[in-house]
């Protein structure tokens, strides 16, 4: 069993390239399904959620080709099956995006319901309100989705009654190739769902208003195949903000769009981080102390509910008491506990978590329930005096390329040991 040991208490320096979007990836390399032709896409994370979805479209009948580091080619021309392995499904979360692109190609999905993480209640029930604006009949039976549609989908009006980043990217793809209009009103607004409406456009899709709360899609018959690059990941920067903050240092991030990360940046500056913009890239410096402040996590372009586990963890650190109210999941303190370990002294009650300030973390045995949980146990850890064994890390692999050799470029001491037998191994730098 492979976990990390981190010797914390070491300041960060030098310089972090930051990878492709994760939540852009698993939604792009679904949404391929309904190209007839050969993507070619670069900048993709070398994360595990990324290899399963290839797994997945393999297993429907794409050929997938490696590129290069980030790069692979998606040819779905003979892609023929419409029920992927549900064992393969569950293994995350975006998996429910391939019932969309599954409609929009054949007018038939037959999809198991999704896994990832466990933050509360996940319903799907604004992905399948929208199918059925499109004309399709969807129903759930034995844990699988069944959506079927006589003929193409139609255009249709969907209106969301709550802001769902999957369903409104799960419309989209529905709808690139359906006949006449969609339109989705209250529609997320994530750097990820314009990403995803560029990608499908590049591809001869008709996509406006992304990135607004009004989507307008005009179906069209045909997408091509083309070459598209995924953006930079907005909470792998985030979460390296994070980690500066709690460690001390200065590091320079490189490869970021700025503005996805100005809610973020806007709140690290607030608790006395410096921070320097410049076109694609940051530098982060924390040498003195921080205070706390108030954080509600709401959609984009709000704080973003997968840096409130770090940022918390940085908050701990910070003088005076700090309040965050989780705006977007039900049940997104679980991380909280493990926190307590270290030393942290938070207060959950319900949404709302109270954060006393302590003069440090001490390392200790953790273990993460989930990926961003993960990575704040890193952000602490990196802080702590002593040493932290993380387990569970498998949810942190899902979503972060490298993480133990870029901090271990930024001079951290945090190793990959193998726990076979309770005698430790070391297995990777
Ligand atoms: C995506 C991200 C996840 C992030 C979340 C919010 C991916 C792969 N995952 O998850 O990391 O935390 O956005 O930024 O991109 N809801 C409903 N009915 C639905 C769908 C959602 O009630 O049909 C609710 C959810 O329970 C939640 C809220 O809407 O309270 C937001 O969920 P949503 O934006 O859909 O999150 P995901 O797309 O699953």
């Amino acid at each position: 069993m492979i976990k990390y040991v981190v010797n914390g208490g070491r300041e960060l320096s030098g310089s972090v390239n930051i990878s492709g979007a994760k939540n852009a990836a698993v939604a792009i390399i679904p949404a391929s399904v309904i190209v007839e032709g050969v993507c070619h896409i670069e900048n993709l994370p070398n994360i595990s959620d990324v290899s399963l979805w290839l797994d997945i479209l393999a297993s429907l009948g794409a050929k997938i080709r490696p590129m290069g580091p980030g790069g692979v080619e998606i040819d779905t021309t003979n892609l023929n099956r419409t029920s992927p392995s549900p064992e393969l499904m569950r293994k995350m979360r975006a998996s429910y995006y391939l019932i969309g692109a599954l409609l929009g190609r054949s007018g038939r999905a037959n999809v198991a319901m999704p896994g990832g993480c466990d933050f509360g209640d996940r319903p799907i029930d604004q992905h399948l309100k929208g199918f059925r604006a499109l004309g399709a009949t969807v129903g759930i039976a034995n844990g699988i989705v069944e959506a079927n549609s006589d003929g193409p989908l139609v255009g249709g009006h969907v209106y969301f009654d709550k802001v769902s980043v999957g369903a409104t990217i799960n419309v989209m793809i529905a709808a690139a190739k359906a006949v006449g209009m969609t339109v989705i009103e209250n529609a997320a607004k994530e750097p990820h769902i314009v990403d995803l409406a560029n990608f499908l456009n590049s591809m001869g899709a008709d996509i406006r208003g992304a990135g607004t709360n009004v989507i307008r899609i005009r179906g069209v018959s045909k997408l091509r195949g083309g070459s598209y690059t995924i953006i930079p990941d907005q909470i792998e920067a985030g979460t390296y903000i994070a980690a500066v903050a709690a460690a001390g240092g200065d590091v320079r991030i490189n490869n970021i769009i700025p503005k996805h990360l100005e809610s973020i940046t806007a709140k690290f500056k607030e608790m006395g981080v410096k921070i320097e913009e410049n076109d694609d890239s940051l530098r982060v410096i924390r040498h003195g102390g921080m205070t706390g402040t108030n954080i509600t996590t709401l959609p984009y372009p709000g704080f973003p509910t997968d840096l409130q586990p770090q940022i918390a963890a940085v908050l701990c650190l910070s003088d005076g008491m700090s309040v965050i109210t989780e705006g977007v999941w039900d049940n997104r303190f679980r991380y909280v506990e493990e926190l307590r370990r270290m030393g942290a002294q938070i207060q959950v009650d319900g949404k709302i978590a109270i954060i006393s300030s302590i003069k440090g973390f001490s390392g200790a045995p953790v273990c993460a329930c989930d990926l961003r949980a993960g990575a704040a146990l890193i952000v602490a850890a990196l802080a702590a005096s002593g040493q932290t064994v993380i387990d569970g890390i498998i949810h942190i692999e899902r979503g972060y390329e490298d993480i133990v050799a870029k901090l271990c470029e930024l001079g951290a001491d945090i190793r990959a040991v193998d726990f076979p037998s309770g005698n430790p191994v070391m297995v990777t730098a």
